[in-house]
């Protein structure tokens, strides 16, 4: 039978509960891998008769992950962000994503100012998942009807998180709903 999202979901929640750590997030990364290769999955959650925006697949009432679906039609380029003291796993849908990681070239002393550089880019195509840690520092940019799954380790929308603004350096805080 294809992996679907209910055993993902069993899945993620006993990696989870066994190790909260990275080895239980790639554990969670990999089984994300096996759904987005189940074409009934992608038709069902991220197809064209899906609601646009952020859809909420599943929140754990109890480890407080979630399983979200980004139904997009339009391109967007992201400005740099963190996802707090969360961990966020991207996984691809249709079309492909060019993420970018970036490190710190500061000592984040000034909460307002950060100067930044490259430190990995690719692209990520259906199929595959890429996992950005607490704090770890990346952007996003993606043509008209690329859709992706994520995975979070809680509800982004009530933690706070920061986006920088290349040109200037500026350091703002993320409102909700700016959740990629
Ligand atoms: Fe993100």
């Amino acid at each position: 039978m294809a992996y679907d999202l209910d055993q993902f979901i069993a899945d993620t929640r006993a990696a989870l509960a066994r190790d909260p750590g990275p080895a239980g997030r790639e554990k969670v990364r990999q089984d994300l891998e096996k759904l987005l290769n189940n074409h009934d999955f992608i038709n069902k959650h991220c197809g064209d008769d899906q609601p646009r925006g952020l859809q909420v697949l599943y929140e754990d009432p109890k480890l407080g992950f979630q399983v979200l679906a980004h139904i997009n039609d339009k391109a967007r380029v992201s400005p740099p962000h963190d996802h707090g003291a969360s961990w966020a796993i991207y996984g691809q849908a249709t079309k492909y994503t060019e993420m970018t990681e970036w490190e710190r070239e500061d000592d984040g002393s000034d909460p307002k100012h950060a100067k930044l550089k490259v430190k990995k880019k690719y692209r990520l195509t259906p199929g595959h998942a890429g996992i950005y840690q607490d704090g770890d520092i990346h952007s996003i940019d993606y043509p008209d009807y690329a859709r992706f799954v994520r995975v979070t380790g809680t509800d982004l929308d009530k933690i706070n998180r920061i986006k920088i603004d290349l040109k200037t350096g500026t350091v703002d805080q993320m409102t909700p709903q700016q959740a990629t």
